[in-house]
């Protein structure tokens, strides 16, 4: 029998600094969730460097929402929907995912429509979170998907910018990683998040990075 999400030994070894207490237990409590363990098997089965990815996406809200003194149920929500962003990813044929080069034009709109597919998959387990993924990508550059509401806007925000960075600082399958200053003044120059919102964000992966 395939093995649960909670037995997988690689959960909480993304994490190369000792995580703090609030990350692991947000986190622990979200694998143990019925519902959200369905989505996020789909995206284990789909893909390990998206899993990996959404794991770390997760981690860095959580940081970034303690930071932020989000309320618990905040929190809660914010790491759920990070944790389940790339969800949408598994409607799309694994070889564009997986393709090394530049996508064409056709494949860019299929790997773009991901960030509907996400929210369209959680809408009926996970309404807010479902919003909150589907406009993951709105306020980066070229955005697309659901556009955020005021509701949502400061969740899809703070994790617009933790996707981008860790997007950029990891290996895709597209590219290699881009160091920490390249990174930041990339997510600066052409992320849309509220300016202080994004300062504040980016200044405190810089005290996380000292910290390693
Ligand atoms: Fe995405
Ligand atoms: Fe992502």
């Amino acid at each position: 029998m395939e093995k649960s999400i909670v037995d997988k030994p690689d959960v909480y070894k993304l994490v190369e600094a000792p995580h703090d207490q609030d990350v692991e237990r947000i986190v622990s409590k979200l694998i143990h969730e019925k519902l959200t363990q369905k989505h996020l098997e789909m995206i284990d089965r789909y893909d390990q460097q998206t899993y990996d990815h959404c794991l770390r996406v997760c981690m860095g809200c959580i940081e970034m929402g303690c930071y932020l003194r989000l309320a618990e149920d905040e929190l809660e929500r914010l790491a759920r929907a990070a944790l389940l962003h790339d969800v949408g990813k598994c409607h799309i044929s694994h070889d564009i995912i997986a393709k090394p080069g530049r996508y064409t034009p056709e494949e860019r709109r299929e790997m773009q429509a991901h960030a509907v597919e996400s929210y369209k998959i959680l809408l009926e387990d996970f309404p807010t979170e479902a919003r909150i993924a589907g406009a993951h990508h709105w306020a980066q550059k070229d955005g697309y998907g659901v556009p955020p509401d005021e509701a949502t806007r400061f969740y899809s925000d703070i994790l617009s910018v933790v996707d981008k960075y860790d997007a950029l600082v990891s290996k895709r399958y597209y590219k290699n990683e881009f160091s920490e200053e390249k990174t930041e003044s990339i997510i600066r120059e052409e992320s849309t998040v509220d300016p202080e919102l994004k300062e504040r964000i980016l200044r405190r992966f810089e005290e996380l990075l000292k910290k390693t």
